[in-house]
């Protein structure tokens, strides 16, 4: 049976009794309206530790003042069953009050530099100081010795493993596969925004990284490798706001440059932004 717990007290007290027996202890920080991505991630966490926590919290410093945290779904009953079935032990579902005690205004930031400042950093400023704020609270509130994070949000992964790093945390970064919806759509809770025909086109971005990965093995220039990919995902109705090859830490890879190698994309389809990403290598 999951037990959710939404004061803090409560919460290091159940994790002092599992430490107390030994017990390892994985956590889950997620915004909730959960999916099969996120239960993917208890599981993987599940495999690192005796223990998985798991977070639902709409973090209000991630979302810019025109994005979407006011209409941000909220799902707790379903998010709850969902969790229990995954194998989750404990929901932690803390207030705002709890995770800024000082209030949001007067909230301590968390920068990482660097890695923070391109594609999605540039694209949404602010955003990532949001994140690393509250998972840096969320890591010392629940003390993980793993913490489970989906490589859907690629740049989201590296930011965060710099962070754990650079302030000696000590913990592991577990990074869990991308979950595709059948047509190859990634999942993602913002997907349920998307319009019936929206639906329909959105796993274009699928197929847009899946050309663009075919393209770069065989040899074709990074410009127009990215500049086709603008062309068909405008073709089919989006506004990206980039569609780049890069390297893993987001430096600008050579034409054809053997190697590890992700394509990255963010669009917008109508009021919806996805994003998405594939990991593949060029061989030398
Ligand atoms: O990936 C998310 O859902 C959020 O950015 C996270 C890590 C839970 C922080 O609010």
């Amino acid at each position: 049976m999951i037990e959710t717990i939404t004061q803090l007290t409560a919460l290091r007290e159940r994790i002092a009794g599992w430490r107390r027996d030994g017990l390892r202890v994985g956590f889950v920080p997620t915004m909730g309206n959960l999916h099969a991505g996120h239960y993917s991630l208890v599981t993987l966490a599940r495999q690192h530790a005796d223990k998985v926590v798991s977070s639902v919290f709409v973090n209000p410093t991630q979302f810019g003042p025109n994005e979407d945290f006011t209409r941000y779904p909220r799902t707790p009953e379903a998010d709850t069953s969902g969790l229990e079935a995954a194998g989750c032990d404990v929901l932690w579902l803390p207030e705002v009050e709890a995770m800024y005690p000082f209030g949001v205004e007067l909230a301590s930031n968390v920068h990482v530099p660097g890695v923070s400042a391109v594609l999605e950093g540039a694209c949404r400023p602010g955003h990532f100081d949001g994140v690393c704020t509250v998972v840096t609270r969320l890591f010392n509130q629940v003390q993980p010795d793993v913490a489970a994070f989906g490589k859907k949000d690629f740049q989201q992964l590296a930011v965060i493993r710099q962070l754990v790093a650079d302030l000696h945390m000590p913990l592991e970064i577990l990074a869990g596969d991308i979950v595709r919806e059948a047509d190859g759509l990634a999942m993602s809770s913002r997907n349920q925004y998307l319009s019936a025909d929206e639906r329909a086109v959105a796993a274009t971005i699928h197929r847009v990284l899946l050309a663009m990965r075919d393209a770069a093995q065989r040899g074709q220039a990074r410009v127009q490798v990215e500049a086709d990919a603008d062309a068909s995902l405008r073709a089919a109705g989006f506004v990206p706001d980039y569609a780049v090859l890069r390297r893993p830490d987001f430096s600008v890879p050579g034409d054809a440059e053997a190697g590890p190698q992700v394509a990255l994309i963010a669009a917008r389809l109508g009021r919806t932004r996805l994003i998405d990403n594939l990991e593949f290598d060029l061989p030398g």
